[in-house]
């Protein structure tokens, strides 16, 4: 079911991706609390109550998590490091923290895996959060000088890099919508984050620079932003959406200025002087990493800007009640290319599905499916022209989902949290079997 490797152009790279926080277990090792800890520890926040204190264990299995994925063929691991791990107090760094790293990034490079380094998936040093965290303009210059000191140790053997994990999760999902932390609902504060989750891009992008750091980018997400119906109201809502979630960070980056769509609300909210920011933010990027998942409907709703509510969709879909919908991943990589990165290096950084064990937890036909129709996809985008490089698998295990908790299973390797087993899954041996050619 998934198509053959010879589709694909023998450099291409394939590879699986996790992060730091949903797999390391921030109680191992020295590390400082991040504002995952906090959010995770405040009632209400997490459906199962659960944190990422132990999730699983990697700081301590790694070479066992390796060893899969290069048993599984694969030639790239995408990972993070933790910035609360390396900098407890969000600006010293920990030996400790940075020591686990090298070794990580070594034990890729004695399995023949390029080591795919993003430097924030979200473990934002608690002790900066309880200053304003992504509200606070000085998160910038924090945030270079981070990148900078991981730089100096790793930099020397990392294929490529990434600033970001998906701004718009850290920016709109948890200080407008209050999901993610620190699980604000504050226009305000979306604003202001929305705004300095790009400067501390761009101001880590010049630092890296500078250092010589190379083949540098940012992983931005992607949902297909369709209207629930053919109302010229619903056709409004989904504009706007489209704005915030697809346009925003894209366009800045590529110096294409903030949407008007979106500023129409957030203008009002925005830090003081944010547009003579905008060019700080362009720097050049050398790849674009593209998450792709699911679409969702909008319907106008009651009330304040952006007055919008989602409607549940007819198409098939995951343990999260995400739609299945792989041709979204062939448009918006078309749509990338046409309107805003042109023959820019892309990498699907981040694809999968939740799929929920069965009696036998070595079985997930859905997922099998789901990867080979969304290889087909990004096949069929270049196809038609677009310099896609490789396809990162999320994820490589089973871990901790936010604040959905341990429910949702993205793995191709089942993960009993109980004593810490891993399983390859048939998806895993799908894998291994179109590797191998
Ligand atoms: C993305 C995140 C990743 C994971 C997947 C399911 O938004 O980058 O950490 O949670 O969704």
């Amino acid at each position: 079911m998934l198509p053959p490797r010879s589709d694909f152009p023998a450099d291409f790279v394939f590879g699986a991706a996790t992060s730091a926080y949903q797999i390391e277990g921030s109680s191992n090792g020295n590390a400082g609390a991040s504002h995952w800890d906090s959010f995770a520890a405040t009632p209400g926040n997490i459906m199962d109550d659960s944190n990422g204190s132990i999730a699983c264990d990697h700081y301590n299995r790694w070479p066992e998590d390796l060893d899969l994925i290069r048993d599984a063929g694969m030639g790239a691991y995408r990972f993070s490091t933790s910035w609360a791990r390396v900098m407890p107090d969000g600006a010293t760094p920990n030996p400790e923290g940075m020591d686990f790293y090298d070794r990580l990034v070594d034990g890729m490079l004695e399995r023949g895996l390029q080591p795919h380094l993003t430097y924030y998936h979200w473990e934002l040093p608690a002790a900066l959060a309880v200053k304003g965290g992504w509200q606070n303009r000085d998160i910038a210059a924090r945030f270079a000088d981070y990148c900078v000191a991981v730089n100096a140790r790793l930099g020397d053997r990392i294929a490529g890099a990434a600033t970001l994990n998906e701004p718009w999760c850290i920016a709109w999902l948890s200080h407008f919508l209050g999901h993610h932390a620190p699980g604000l609902r504050d226009i305000r504060a979306a604003g202001h984050a929305m705004h300095h989750v790009l400067l501390a891009h761009g101001q880590a992008m010049s630092a890296l620079r500078a250092e010589g750091a190379k083949n540098l980018g940012i992983v931005l997400n992607f949902e297909t932003a369709h209207p629930a119906d053919d109302t010229p109201a619903a056709a409004r809502t989904a504009e706007v959406q489209d704005a915030i979630y697809n346009q925003w960070f894209i366009r800045a980056v590529m110096g294409q200025g903030y949407p008007e769509a979106a500023l129409e609300g957030l203008r009002p909210h925005m830090p003081a002087g944010w547009e003579e920011d905008m060019q700080a933010i362009a720097q050049p990027i050398d790849w674009l990493g593209v998450n792709y998942y699911t679409r969702k409907l909008h319907a106008p709703g009651a009330g304040l800007w952006p007055a919008a509510r989602d409607v549940a969709g007819p198409l098939p879909k995951t343990q999260m009640d995400w739609e299945i919908r792989p041709e979204g991943l062939t448009e918006f990589l078309t749509r990338l290319k046409r309107d805003h990165v042109g023959d820019l290096p892309i990498f699907v950084t981040e694809n999968g599905m939740a799929e929920a064990a069965g009696p036998d937890v070595t079985q997930d036909p859905t997922r099998v499916a789901f990867i080979g129709d969304h290889l087909r996809a990004a096949k069929a985008a270049m196809d038609q022209g677009v310099n896609l490089r490789g396809f990162f698998y999320w994820s490589l295990l089973d871990n901790y989902e936010w604040g959905w908790g341990y429910g949702p299973r993205f793995g191709l390797v089942h993960v009993d949290y109980a004593t810490q087993k891993r399983t390859p899954k048939s998806s895993w041996h799908a894998m291994r079997a179109m590797l191998a050619g």
